[in-house]
Formats: C-alpha cells, sequence, structure tokens
C-alpha cells in the first residue's frame, strides 16, 4: 500500500485535507495527517477538524507563530526527523501557506516527491507571500492539480510538462458542498440578528491591507457606507485583531459602522456567506466560496490569482480606496442578489480525482 504523509497548518488548510484525507484511504492509500501547528488556536484549527470530521493529526509539530523565516525554517527541521522517520512515498502539500513551502522544500531536500493541490495560482504580485510560496512549491513539485484553466497556462508558462499538472477541480468546493445544507439548516444569520439577503459580511486578513492603518481605514470607511444600508458583520482575523488595536482603529467612530465578530467555525462561516447580500473580502478562498454559492464578492485587492471567480462567477476586483469601493458597492447592490455560475469541476469530487491520480502513480 502506498504511504503519503498529508500536511495541514493553517485554517484555509483544513477544508482541502478533509476530503482528501477520506479520497486517499478510500483508494487504499495509507495517508497520515502532520499538522505544523501554524494555526493553533481553537477558533483557528481544532473547531474545524471537528466540524469537517478530519481525524487527529498523526504529528503535530506545533511551530506556533514567528516571523516568516522562523515558520519556515522551523518546520522544515522539525519536518527531517518526521520524514526521514516516515520515508513516506509521497508528501501532498495543499494551499499557499508558509508551512506549504517549508513542507514541499523539506520533502524534495530528502528526495520525497511532492504533489500539491491548488497549483498553478497566480496573482503576479510577488509582494504577497503567498505568491512567492506558490511559485517555489510549484517549481519543485511532481505532481500538480489545479482548479482552474488559467492555473495550468501558468504551469505551462514555466515550463512545466503537460504530464505533470491535472486540472481536477476546486477541492474547497468539495468541502463546501458536503456541508453546505446543514450550514443553511442551522440558520445561523438568526443567531447574528440579521435576515438573510439583508447583511453584508467583510473579512480582511491580508497583511497588505491590514498592516497598514491607512488602508485599513479606507476599508473600513467604505464598510460604514455599506452600514448606511444595511448590518455589516466582520468576523476578525487574529492578526487584523492585533492591527485594529495597534493602530487605535479598534476605538475609532469607523467602529460603528460594523458589527465585529470573533474568527467563525466553518459552518458559521459558510452559513453567513450563503445568506449574505454581499461579501466584502481579501480571502482567495472566500472567492471561491462566493462563486460557488453565486453570491455577489467585491475583493479588497488589486490582482487575484483565482481569475475565474471573475470571468465566470460573482467576483469583482474592487482594489482598497475607499472611493473605489464605495462605488462598486452601490453597482453591485443594483444588480442581481445572485450572479455568475459555478465554474466547471467545482463540482464535489476534486478530491476523488486527486486520489486516483495519485493512486495509478504511486502504484
Ligand atoms: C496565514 C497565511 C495566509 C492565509 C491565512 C489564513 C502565510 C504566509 N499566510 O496568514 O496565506 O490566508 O493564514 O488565516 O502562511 N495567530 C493567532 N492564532 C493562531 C494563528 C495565528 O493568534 O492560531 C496570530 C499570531 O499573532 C500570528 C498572526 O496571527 O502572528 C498571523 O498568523 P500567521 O500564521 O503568521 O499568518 P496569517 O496572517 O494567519
Amino acid at each position: 500500500m502506498p504511504q503519503v504523509s498529508l500536511i495541514a497548518a493553517a485554517r484555509p488548510n483544513f477544508m482541502k485535507v478533509a476530503p482528501l484525507m477520506r479520497a486517499l484511504r478510500h483508494q487504499r492509500i495509507d495517508a497520515s495527517l502532520i499538522h505544523t501547528g501554524q494555526h493553533y488556536d481553537r477558533q483557528m484549527s481544532g473547531d474545524f477538524f471537528e466540524q469537517l470530521g478530519i481525524p487527529e493529526p498523526d504529528v503535530n509539530l506545533e511551530v506556533g507563530s514567528g516571523s516568516h523565516i522562523y515558520q519556515i525554517a522551523e518546520v522544515m527541521r522539525r519536518l527531517e526527523e518526521v520524514y526521514d522517520r516516515r520515508r513516506p512515498d509521497a508528501v501532498v502539500v495543499v494551499g499557499d501557506v508558509n508551512s506549504t513551502l517549508a513542507a514541499t522544500l523539506a520533502a524534495v531536500k530528502l528526495n520525497i516527491p511532492v504533489a500539491h493541490v491548488e497549483a498553478g495560482l497566480r496573482s503576479r504580485d510577488r509582494g504577497m507571500p503567498e505568491e512567492v510560496n506558490r511559485v517555489l512549491v510549484d517549481a519543485v513539485s511532481q505532481w500538480l492539480f489545479v482548479s482552474e484553466p488559467a492555473g495550468l497556462e501558468n504551469l505551462r508558462r514555466e515550463g512545466v510538462p503537460d504530464d505533470r499538472a491535472f486540472l481536477v477541480g476546486n477541492i474547497m468546493i468539495d468541502t463546501l458542498l458536503a456541508h453546505i445544507e446543514e450550514a443553511r439548516q442551522r440558520r445561523v444569520f438568526e443567531r447574528y440578528g440579521v435576515r438573510p439577503r439583508q447583511y453584508a459580511l467583510l473579512t480582511l486578513h491580508r497583511p497588505s491591507n491590514v498592516d497598514s492603518p491607512e488602508r485599513l481605514r479606507g476599508i473600513l470607511q467604505a464598510a460604514s457606507v455599506v452600514a448606511r444600508s444595511m448590518p455589516v458583520l466582520f468576523p476578525i482575523h487574529p492578526r487584523t485583531a492585533q492591527r485594529l488595536q495597534a493602530s487605535g482603529l479598534a476605538d475609532d467612530s469607523l467602529c460603528n459602522g460594523y458589527t465585529p465578530l470573533p474568527p467563525l467555525g466553518y459552518f458559521d462561516a459558510i452559513g453567513l456567506i450563503d445568506a449574505a447580500r454581499l461579501v466584502l473580502t481579501d480571502s482567495g478562498g472566500v472567492q471561491e466560496e462566493t462563486t460557488a454559492l453565486r453570491v455577489p464578492c467585491l475583493t479588497l485587492r488589486e490582482n487575484t490569482e483565482r481569475p475565474i471567480t471573475i470571468t465566470e462567477g460573482s467576483n469583482r476586483l474592487v482594489g482598497c480606496h475607499a472611493q473605489d469601493i464605495e462605488q462598486a458597492i452601490s453597482d453591485v447592490l443594483a444588480l442581481p442578489e445572485r450572479l455568475g455560475n459555478p465554474p466547471p469541476l467545482w463540482d464535489g469530487a476534486a478530491a476523488v480525482r486527486i486520489a486516483r491520480i495519485l493512486r495509478n502513480v504511486l502504484q
């Protein structure tokens, strides 16, 4: 039986790991789970394991927070011993976080081939830590599993041979489709005192948006414009919470423009996205989830590595200047409540496709 080590690290990884663990085991691949501990709070990690039925990790490296260099170096150092002991036939990594890069480099240095799930995405903005991680991980991975056609194009342009890249669809949407009905039944919006399609949801955590007090203020100003016509729910990521405190914006009158919430568990997050009139976000995963659910989404960035969410989905890039965001908000509120179409292969079966391919190549 082939043996693989699957790496989980941070909140957006867990929705990808859950269907993969199941599909790999179904294909009779012996998959063990290694949590790097990049995210460790119950709200950022444990709740997701529970809600998504992910088994307890076989190993937890408990790396925790620190500078990017510390995180990457420490994950590599701690993984060396784990990889040496286990000698898996392959390492499977997902997404673009620092641990994804560290786990990939450590495997490649020990001559263990790597499969990258969510390969090929490019924002072409090397100022984003995730973009550097994506480019480096894809350059040294053996098998590249891609969620949208632009990803295949990007890999081709970077010289990846066609027989190593596979368009398999979007694994995050596997998890969304598996749980959305249950989330709907929970009617989570009631708990937050809002009515379906009569509120906006805001999420923010990119360093480029939250580390600059000026930008953060501009975005909150735009949110306060939405707040004139509907409540704005704002689940606050730990990084953003720190920045709001440090910049004094937490005490500013702008905070009357939103309802602050703690980071949400998975069911609450997808339930609130699903019933929102409008989502404002800088998250990659939320751009995909809103596209799959056809909920209008304004992305508070200058670029996206997920262009299909714009060409086929419900997403629009609006940058992070208050005036531009305000204009986009009034445009989108004049449009139908549901927009665009879910892309092909965002159908709930990406993990099964990946596991079948891995089964074949690892024979
Ligand atoms: C990381 C990923 C980002 C992903 C995001 C989702 C990188 C480069 N970035 O960013 O791509 O979109 O996760 O959340 O890998 N913290 C806690 N509790 C936790 C984890 C973090 O309080 O469980 C705080 C710590 O103060 C930490 C800060 O949040 O320093 C940032 O965490 P970190 O993992 O470095 O990056 P994220 O901003 O979460």
